[in-house]
């Protein structure tokens, strides 16, 4: 049995390298099972509830795939203005009353500190979802799933990050997780992007190597993997600063031909124009794969919060 079992998912930090390895054995687990296409029993008579009071496909979409093919019900909020948060109900509030119908909750919230406010308002398990610019753990796991797979280890990689890491809590969590693994980490965006220093001192104070840079293709040639991600126009107050940073990076079928060796790309998806749909056929180009394992992981999880793996 692992240790998630009524537990809340708030941050990367909360894991260790002996969970991600139970993890990925579940996960792996599930993924053999789903291929069966039938519904498991193990949750039946739980309800999850999903609170996304911003956007989402993949993650909304994925822990309800994941709940129901474990035998469990879904009961969902699918934006702010379907819900009493429009009508200025707190997120606490809200918490309490999802409490009531439902034995965990995931929530996806813009304000950053929001999912922990819903953990601590209840006593069922809460998952956060994404909460702003601050953490996204259960895409942390699903991209280290990804990363185990399509590189066989999570020993000894380079990995670049690229894009908005600023505001990308997918890059936040992720670095978090990597550094687990004492990977060496490039982080490629405009300046007004950078990773947060806080994140980065904290990085370097594991002893884990950080190279700042704004050149993708030095980064990329000296990386196994390269964790692309979309500028997040809905987080800049000023557009003007958006229009200055829009499209900085951007991987095409020209950049792989320059760069002469086979790199693994992942992304977490919603793209723009940071990856031309002419790399989608490139045999590296993993992040539909990414978007798939999605499922397993959050099935995985699911089982571990409830005791039931
Ligand atoms: N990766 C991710 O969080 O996607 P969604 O915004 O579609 O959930």
């Amino acid at each position: 049995m692992s240790n998630l079992k009524g537990k809340d998912i708030l941050h990367a930090n909360q894991f260790s390298k002996k969970d991600i390895d139970v993890i990925i054995k579940n996960a792996s687990f599930f993924e053999k099972e789903f291929k069966k296409r039938e519904f498991l029993t193990l949750l039946k008579g739980k309800i999850l509830a999903t609170l996304f009071f911003e956007p989402s496909t993949r993650t909304r979409l994925s822990f309800e795939t994941a709940m129901q093919r474990l035998g469990g019900g879904v009961i969902s909020v699918a934006s702010a203005e379907s819900s009493s948060a429009a009508k200025g109900e707190t997120v606490a509030d809200t918490a309490r009353t999802v409490a009531q119908y439902a034995d965990a909750i995931v929530i996806r919230h813009p304000r950053l500190g929001s999912a922990k406010e819903a953990a601590d308002a209840v006593p069922i398990p809460v998952i956060n979802a994404g909460d702003g610019a601050g953490q996204h753990p259960t895409q942390a796991l699903l991209d280290i799933y990804t990363i185990y797979k399509e590189l066989g280890s999570l020993k000894n990689l380079t990995v670049a990050m690229v894009g908005d890491l600023k505001n990308g809590r997918t890059v936040h969590a992720l670095a978090e997780l990597l550094s687990l693994f004492q990977a060496r980490l490039y982080f490629v965006s405009p300046d007004l992007l950078r990773m947060p220093k806080e994140i980065t001192s904290g990085l370097r104070e594991k002893g884990i190597e950080v190279v700042e840079t704004e050149d993708m293709f030095k980064a990329a040639s000296e990386s196994s993997l390269i964790y692309m991600t979309r500028i997040q126009k809905e987080r800049f107050v000023d557009l003007s600063e958006y229009e200055r940073v829009k499209g900085s990076y951007i991987i095409n079928r020209d950049f792989l031909d320059r760069l002469k060796k086979k790199i693994i790309i992942l992304h977490p998806l919603p793209r723009v124009d940071e990856i031309s749909t002419d790399v989608d056929d490139y045999s590296g180009a993993a992040y539909f794969r990414q978007m798939r394992n999605g499922v397993f992981v959050r099935m995985a999880l699911l089982s571990m919060i409830f005791g039931k793996r």
